[in-house]
């Protein structure tokens, strides 16, 4: 829809161009803003897409430390293009491929995983040391689990849900229903500079954690996520009653 202001306007445009009149500030042929699926700058897609859950320079977001070199160099290039093109299962990471109700075509997610690479990525930045796989080979066993929580976890983040340690609560039911077993692999395996989570090696004092061990845990920590998050709410209270009035509580039962 055009106003009949603006048709008037572009009109007068049309009569100057004919007229060949060279305008100072005369727009070039082509739209002055690019479509937004034309964008393939890492800057600008990571800003407008990423940067608010993943932090202004991929640290110091309430997700993943995107910019830590050990990061970039445990993970491969098919599975940080899936992990944006088809998003993170039982997260709050969003599917960004178009195909997949995203709003990305693949040539930007390219230009993402390009992007982060060349800004992000260090060569040895494990100093030489070979880190467990980014993905766990097989399942965990949540039992043994527990047991590797009390020497590598608690004395940091506490050694029940109840007791949050220095580090914070991870047995928090609202942390773990918004977690899935990959994010806490990643985040034992790379660490999280940013926040002080350190990496596979600092966990227990004297050894790094085993590739089992990490398996183990984030089963066992998984086996801890409840069914309803945030659940039980404290009981809904019974007080006395006049005949007539409406219920204390309008919760519907
Ligand atoms: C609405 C918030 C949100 C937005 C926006 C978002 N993410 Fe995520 N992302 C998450 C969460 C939550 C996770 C899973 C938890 C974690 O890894 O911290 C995640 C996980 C990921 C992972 C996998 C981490 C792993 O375990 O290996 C990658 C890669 C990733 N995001 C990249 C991106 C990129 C690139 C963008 C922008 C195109 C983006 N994310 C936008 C919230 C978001
Ligand atoms: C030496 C102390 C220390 C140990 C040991 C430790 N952590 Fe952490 N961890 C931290 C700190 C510090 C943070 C950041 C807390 C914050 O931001 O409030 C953190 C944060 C985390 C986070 C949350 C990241 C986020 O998304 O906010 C996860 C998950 C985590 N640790 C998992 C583990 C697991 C699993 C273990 C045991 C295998 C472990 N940590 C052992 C210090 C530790």
């Amino acid at each position: 829809m055009k106003s009949a202001g603006s048709l008037a306007g572009l009109g007068a445009l049309a009569l100057l161009a004919l007229a060949g009149c060279d305008l100072p500030g005369k727009p070039k042929a082509g739209p002055e803003v690019p479509r937004p699926e034309e964008v393939l700058a890492f800057e600008t897609l990571y800003a407008a897409n990423c940067a608010g859950c993943h932090g202004v320079h991929g640290q110091d977001g309430a997700a993943t430390n995107l910019a830590n070199p050990k990061y970039q160099a445990l993970i491969d290039d098919a599975s940080l293009r899936e992990a944006i093109a088809k998003g993170v299962k039982a997260t709050l990471m969003p599917a960004f491929a178009q195909e997949n109700g995203g709003m990305l075509t693949d040539a930007q997610i390219d230009a993402l995983v390009q992007g982060m690479r060349a800004s992000w990525r260090r060569p040895d930045a494990f100093g030489g040391e070979t880190p467990p796989p980014y993905k766990a080979t097989h399942a965990g066993n949540a039992a043994k689990g527990q047991g590797v929580y009390a020497i590598a976890c608690a004395r940091c983040h506490g050694p029940s849900a109840q007791e949050a340690g220095t580090a914070g609560s991870i047995l928090s039911g609202s942390f773990l229903a918004l977690i899935n077993e990959q994010t806490l692999r990643t985040t034992v395996i790379a660490g999280r500079p940013d926040i002080g989570e350190p990496d596979w090696r600092g966990h227990i004092p004297g050894r790094a954690m085993t590739d089992d061990e990490i398996t183990d845990v984030s089963a066992w920590l998984m086996s801890q996520k409840p069914v309803n998050p945030g659940q039980p709410y404290p009981a809904v209270s019974t007080a006395v009653q006049t005949p007539g009035e409406k219920p204390a509580s309008t919760l519907k039962r």
